[in-house]
């Protein structure tokens, strides 16, 4: 057995959305497991996009489990308040405080999900230690920021590192990818052992944005049917 989530989980990023339909948006894209939301605070990366008002709005427009990717600094003061509003994962990165295991315990008192997020760049090593303090792990595949970048291949090499340390039973995290998933690329990132794609544009990019989604996770089951055996 390998992991104890029914995946492969499919993840919309309404970063690809149109904002001024955000509600219609988000009902475009039914049957997603959750709906991704990237917070940005144009000083952990250098994009602004939404915050905690238009997420409680959010909150009260779908069922759909939310998902908040906070790419902003001092997650410390600022991450704690969307698990009160009612998301049910709410990710961090590792990059940005000094203190990930007091922030995911602070998210996990408030009611939500933990999640922890690597860029590209930042290796898993050091962190595998404080894992078991979080229930989801984001590996970013393209550097945070914007929509719509090429998926970078070289992250899978954590997947792999993630996947046989839940398969071995020594982490229960969520294995989740973020960046450049789309139908070319979600095989090889399903096969490396992800459990839960995020998917901006090639879910809002398609004319069917709920066909996309099932496309996505129907090819995203075939190439990880053998990890299932
Ligand atoms: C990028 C965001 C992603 C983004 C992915 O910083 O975290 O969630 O929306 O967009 P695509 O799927 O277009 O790469
Ligand atoms: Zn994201």
């Amino acid at each position: 057995m390998s992991g104890n989530v029914d995946r492969p989980l499919i993840a919309p990023s309404i970063l690809a959305a149109d904002f001024a339909r955000l509600a219609d948006e988000v009902a475009a894209a039914s049957g997603a497991d959750w709906l991704h939301v990237d917070v940005m605070d144009n000083h952990f990366v250098p994009n602004l996009t939404l915050g905690l008002p238009v997420v409680e709005s959010l909150l009260k427009a779908t069922d759909i489990p939310m998902d908040c990717h906070l790419m902003i600094e001092d997650p410390q003061r600022w991450a704690p308040p969307y698990a009160e509003a009612g998301a049910y994962n709410v990710t961090f990165h590792a990059e940005a405080t000094d203190n990930p295991v007091g922030v995911a315990r602070d998210i996990r008192a408030a009611g939500a999900k933990a999640g922890l997020s690597v860029k590209p760049g930042t290796p898993l090593e050091p962190y595998l230690e404080i894992l078991r303090e979080f229930d989801t792990l984001l590996i970013m595949s393209v550097e945070p920021g914007f929509g719509g970048q090429k998926f970078i291949p070289e992250v899978l090499a954590k997947v792999g590192t993630a996947r046989r340390l839940v398969d071995s039973g020594e982490l229960t995290v969520v294995v989740e990818i973020d960046g450049g998933i789309n139908a070319d690329t979600i095989e090889q990132a399903a096969a490396a052992g992800v459990d839960c794609f995020v998917a901006g544009s090639a879910v809002y990019g398609a004319d069917d944005p709920a066909a996309a989604v099932r496309a996505l996770r129907a090819k995203a089951a075939a190439a990880s049917a053998h990890l299932r055996l």
